[in-house]
């Protein structure tokens, strides 16, 4: 026997929720910006990083939102607005799934052979849980690998290489141009999706909040539904959120190390 004082590991902190995952029928996973920070792409908000150079801040914290993610910025500036745009694309295109997507693509695995599913409810417009092999994905945000023509709405996957000119002109309409596929502040999120994640988050066993800041609303709503709902309800974050206080657990760590150790305690080795 030790007097040594126990700390908490991670694994002590993950073993509730791995208790849950394994009994679980039916998982929701709603993902941030977080999720995709250990494959290098820059969080919107989040830490203390005013000791940073402004390229490796947050990017909320380098750029101002209202001159870049609304409609009325587009309008104002659109050639400022895409080539931000394009810029992160290339990044998405360039970037890879970390360990956080691989383990998330293999709990869908392990529940679909129990007969459950896994749904991610993601906020990402990366792609890269659909490339890590995850193939119930709702993108709540749009993807910013295709565009969209501003008249006609018909979409088109660029080439992965910098748009010919800035703005890119919609091959669709003349006169038009081609916007990226995302859903900015002051824009309705996609009517199909919303509706799906509110229909999943309703009827599931578990609800993870994993890697995001839970401030961007009706995203950040749905792990209180699926609380009320009577869901056992999870955080995974590197810093507290306005979700930590109302989960069941609340985890702090990456995503990129906790999730593929998550997914061993409930499942054991893959
Ligand atoms: P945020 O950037 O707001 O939050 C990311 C969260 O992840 C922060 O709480 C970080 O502390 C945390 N974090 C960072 N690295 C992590 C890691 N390796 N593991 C776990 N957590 C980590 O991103 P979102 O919540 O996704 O919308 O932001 C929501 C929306 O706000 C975005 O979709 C975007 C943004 O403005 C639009 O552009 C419309």
């Amino acid at each position: 026997m030790s007097d040594a004082p126990s700390h908490p590991t991670l694994d002590d902190a993950l073993r509730p929720l791995a208790m849950r995952l394994r009994a679980a029928r039916r998982v929701v996973a709603l993902t941030g910006a977080g999720v995709s920070a250990e494959s290098g792409l820059r969080t919107f908000r989040g830490g203390d990083d005013t000791l940073l150079p402004p390229d490796m801040r947050a990017l909320w914290a380098e750029f101002d939102p209202t001159t870049l993610a609304t409609p009325e910025a587009f309008e104002a500036d659109p050639e400022r607005v895409s080539r931000w745009y394009d810029w992160r694309r290339l990044g998405c295109l360039a970037a890879e799934p970390n360990p956080g997507h691989l383990a998330l693509a293999r709990l869908e695995r392990e529940l679909a052979t129990r007969g459950g599913t896994c749904t991610i409810l993601t906020q990402n417009v990366d792609r890269l849980h659909q490339r890590a092999g995850s193939v119930d994905v709702v993108e709540l945000h749009g993807t910013i690998l295709v565009w969209r023509c501003t008249r006609t709405g018909q979409r088109v996957t660029p080439e992965p290489t910098p748009m010919p000119a800035f703005p890119a002109p919609s091959p669709f309409a003349p006169g038009a141009l081609l916007r990226p596929d995302v859903v900015w502040f002051g824009e309705m999120l996609p009517e199909d999706a919303l509706a799906r994640a509110a229909e999943v988050s309703t009827e599931c066993d578990v609800f993870l909040s994993l890697g995001t800041s839970a401030m961007v609303y009706p995203a950040a709503g749905f792990v209180r539904l699926a609380a009320s709902h009577g869901a056992f309800t999870g955080e995974i974050n590197l810093d507290a959120t306005p979700a930590s206080g109302g989960v069941d657990v609340s985890v702090r760590a990456k995503t990129g190390q906790a999730m593929p150790r998550l997914v061993e305690l409930a499942f054991g080795a893959g």
